[in-house]
This record gives C-alpha cells, sequence and structure tokens, in this order.
C-alpha cells in the first residue's frame, strides 16, 4: 500500500520527522514534486544530515526514489551523495528518467526575475535555486530530461533549442549582458553540455535512472509499502496555494499520481496524511492572516513593522521552534495556527488522518489563539477564498485556548496520550474536531522518539 505525506500549510511542517517516524515499515520512499528548494535534517545513528534532495528514508537504507514530478539539479544530488558516501554511507537512490533538469540558466534566471520584481516589491521569495524556471521550461515543452542525459545527440540537439532562448530572454528582455553576468558559462551550450553529459554518464553506470510509474507499481504488486513524500506544503501548490507566493509544482495528494506515474486510484487506496505545525510559519512573502509577526527587513516581503504587539511572541516562537529555513537560513514569519487555511488543506488533500507537530514549542504560553475563521466583507468563512486578494483581506476570528505547562515531553513521547497536559489535548481534540480527521501522531519535540504515536498507517 501507498502513504502520502502531505504538507498542510506553507511548507516546515516537519513532515521529515514523520516520514521517519513510519519509515521501518517502509520499503521506497518517493518524492513527488519539488526539487533541491526542499530541505530536510536528518539525525541517523547519532549523526546529523542536512538533505535537500536525497529523500530521508535512502539514509535509513530504504530505496529513495526522486519522481517524474520533481525537478532535479545533479550538481545538488551528486554533492549530497558523495557527502554521505564520505560519511559511510550508501544510499540507493533511483532517478525517474521523466523528471525535468534544473540547468544552471535556470538559477540565474530564477535570480533576475526576482530582483526585477522586488524593485516594486513583488518577489515570490524564491530559494533561488532555479525551481520556477525549470517547471517553466517543463510547462513550455522546452526542457531537459534526466532521460535526455543518457542521450548525448538528444542531450545537445535539446540544448541547442533552449540555451539561445535563454540567451536571448537575459538579453533582450532583461536588457542585461549575458557574459557580465557571474555565471556566463551558464548561457554556453558547450559548457553545459560536458558537464551534464558526464553526469548522464554517472547516472548510467551507477544504473540510477527508472520509469518511476513502472517501478512503483511494480514494487507494490510485490506486497512492497511505498512512502510517497510531499515537498512543500498546500498553502504554496502553484494551484491551491496563494498564486503568486507560490512554489512551481503540486505539493498536495493529486501531485503524488502525477509526480508518480501511479494511478490516483493507488494513491486514494492508501492514507494521505496531512502535517500540521501546531502554529504557522512562513518564509517567502505573501498574506498571512493570522500573522504575529517576522523580522522587518530581514524576511522577504516583510519590509515594514508588523503589529508591534506580537512581535515579541513572534520572537518567542522562532526561537523555541528553531525557525529559520533549513535551505537558505532565513528567519521564518510566525503565525498562529489557521484553521480556515486546513479546512481548504484538509479537502483538497482528502487526509485520512493528521500528524500536528511542535506542540512543545507552545509550552508555556499562557494563552495559545487560532485563527477559528475569517471575516470577508462582513461575511465569516470557514475557509480559503480562492484569490490572493480576498484573501489578504481576510481577518481571522481568533479563538483563546489555555495554555500548557513545559513537561518532560520525552516521557510523555513514551507514556501516550493521556501523559499530555489536559490544555494540549484539549488544543489538540479541537483541530481533530474541526477537520474531522484524527490526529495519528503528535510530534512533541525534535527527536525521532519525541513523538506521540496513535495509529501506524502501514
Ligand atoms: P521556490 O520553490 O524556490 O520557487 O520558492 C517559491 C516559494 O515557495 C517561496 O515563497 C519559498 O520561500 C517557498 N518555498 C520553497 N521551498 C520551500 C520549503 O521547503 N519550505 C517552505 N517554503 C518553501
Amino acid at each position: 500500500m501507498t502513504v502520502t505525506i502531505v504538507g498542510s500549510q506553507l511548507g516546515d511542517e516537519g513532515k521529515g520527522g514523520i516520514v521517519d517516524l513510519y519509515g521501518d515499515d517502509v520499503d521506497v520512499v518517493a518524492r513527488y514534486q519539488g526539487g533541491d528548494n526542499a530541505g530536510h535534517t536528518v539525525v541517523h545513528e547519532g549523526e546529523e544530515y542536512k538533505l535537500s534532495l536525497v529523500p530521508s528514508g535512502a539514509i535509513r537504507g530504504k530505496v529513495g526514489v526522486l519522481g517524474n514530478g520533481c525537478v532535479v539539479n545533479p550538481r545538488t544530488l551528486f554533492d549530497e551523495i558523495d557527502t554521505l558516501q564520505e560519511r559511510g554511507l550508501d544510499p540507493d537512490v533511483r532517478i525517474a528518467e521523466r523528471a525535468h533538469v534544473i540547468l544552471p540558466f535556470h538559477r540565474v534566471l530564477d535570480g533576475i526575475e526576482e530582483e526585477l520584481k522586488s524593485e516594486t516589491d513583488d518577489e515570490v521569495g524564491t530559494t533561488g535555486r532555479g525551481i520556477g524556471p525549470t517547471y517553466e521550461d517543463k510547462a513550455g515543452r522546452r526542457g531537459v530530461r534526466v532521460g535526455d542525459l543518457l542521450d548525448p545527440d538528444v542531450l545537445r540537439e535539446r540544448l541547442e533549442y533552449v540555451v539561445p532562448q535563454k540567451r536571448a530572454v537575459v538579453e533582450d528582455v532583461y536588457d542585461l549582458d549575458v557574459d557580465e553576468l557571474d555565471d556566463p558559462d551558464a548561457f554556453d551550450v558547450d559548457a553545459i553540455f560536458e558537464e551534464f553529459r558526464e553526469f548522464g554518464r554517472r547516472f548510467e553506470a551507477e544504473d540510477m535512472t527508472v520509469n518511476a510509474g513502472a517501478f512503483l507499481s511494480a514494487t507494490i504488486d510485490e506486497g512492497q509499502n511505498v512512502m510517497l513524500e510531499g515537498a512543500q506544503g498546500t498553502i504554496i501548490d502553484i494551484d491551491h496555494g496563494n498564486y503568486p507566493y507560490v512554489t512551481s509544482s503540486n505539493p498536495t495528494a493529486g501531485g503524488a499520481a502525477t509526480g508518480t506515474g501511479l494511478s490516483p486510484g493507488v494513491v486514494g487506496d492508501g492514507e494521505v496524511i496531512g502535517i500540521v505545525k501546531a502554529y504557522l510559519t512562513r518564509v517567502g512573502s505573501g498574506p498571512l492572516p493570522t500573522e504575529l509577526g517576522g523580522v522587518v527587513g530581514d524576511t522577504p516581503g516583510y519590509d515594514e513593522q508588523g503589529e508591534g504587539e506580537n512581535e515579541e511572541l513572534a520572537n518567542y516562537i522562532r526561537e523555541e521552534g528553531g525557525e529559520y529555513g533549513t535551505v537558505t537560513g532565513r528567519p521564518r514569519r510566525v503565525g498562529w495556527l489557521d484553521l480556515p487555511m486546513l479546512r481548504h488543506s484538509t479537502r483538497v488533500s482528502g487526509f485520512t488522518g493528521i500528524a500536528i507537530n511542535h506542540l512543545d514549542v507552545l509550552a508555556g504560553l499562557d494563552e495559545v489563539k487560532v485563527g477559528h475563521t475569517y471575516t470577508l466583507d462582513g461575511e465569516e468563512l470557514a475557509s480559503m477564498p480562492a484569490t490572493t486578494e480576498q484573501w489578504k483581506r481576510c481577518e481571522a476570528n481568533l479563538k483563546s485556548f489555555d495554555g500548557w505547562p513545559e513537561i518532560d515531553w520525552a516521557d510523555a513521547a513514551d507514556e501516550g496520550y493521556d501523559a499530555l497536559p489536559e490544555n494540549a489535548k484539549a488544543y489538540v481534540e479541537y483541530i481533530e474536531s474541526e477537520l474531522d480527521t484524527p490526529a495519528y501522531a503528535i510530534g512533541v519535540g525534535p527527536g525521532r522518539g519525541e513523538t506521540i504515536v496513535r495509529e501506524h498507517p502501514f
């Protein structure tokens, strides 16, 4: 069977910890979208690994697949694999032949467009990894796929078509001189061909490429367990998120089918677990109706002072939760949990269960609030509106919960749900009841053991 892991908010909900938690029962972990914009920290046998492409399961001896819905930067991938090998691991990573390749010019173009948008304060606050430009070329039918790296003639042909176009965009649209850019080779067919053909040879030599859908279907037919791991979160989904402040792929459960080649029936027959952080964080620009505060001048889209009285609370939660980007190190904006957002995410992905993370971070506060509903133009809304302009105008109707004390969370994880403070349980039960979805797991600390497990989906 499959278990699909989906971020229910804006990414950084602690998906990696839940993938890890259920990982022992898994044979293959497949990522279905995104690229090296994601970041996860894995602690294995006392060693810490920071990864952005290699699926965490691959550290623990599982097969890790990057599905066709992913965009792969082979530079990052092989850096990660080489580093892991130097540290004595031998991760088994397979890459979909249909996955698109992030080429050097994609990163450059990501930077140029963000720079231009920032002149009018419209930047998305991307991770700068070339994600958007790569998916743009995929949709524009001019991309280079992993399978193309294995065939020198096809690779050269594709590069000869796309690279001059990109050069022209830089020169004629952005009015910049390619030769004066930091990395002029990013727009040189021969330089790209040499480097990426070599990556292709390595993919081939190490037998790393697969037809992902066929590979995963065969795995399931053999009775093995497959975990489908989403990166980022629902509100930065290109279709169901707050466009244009989104990433360029589908972190929602539908993406698990299109991004792996498994049918929607296979995904839907399994479990879909929504990962919920007990409060909100956001690294990029865009609205956040329950926002407490960002770091002025240091947070994309956060150049003005937020609501002053809440800055202190935001800073407290940020420090307690270690809320700094894994990939970029940027301080995250912080807000209260937002139920209209979660009702939207639950509907879009059909969560069969949720995991609530970071409940411990809120311990010690006198009062914990949640956005229960919104008011928009005098009307109460239970879910998110479809346009970002409307969402920006939503006012959160906050509901207040009594806080819960700091306890020994590791003990609570051992003892189980009943060991949680009463007020923390009331918070969990409110979320379960509003989403009509059971909490399978409750994260009460960063360690693998610091999770209260109520349900094993496999
Ligand atoms: P991109 O994916 O780099 O194009 O960035 C687009 C938006 O998604 C920006 O707001 C990023 O901050 C956000 N984003 C991308 N990856 C992550 C992630 O792993 N966690 C949280 N936000 C992300």
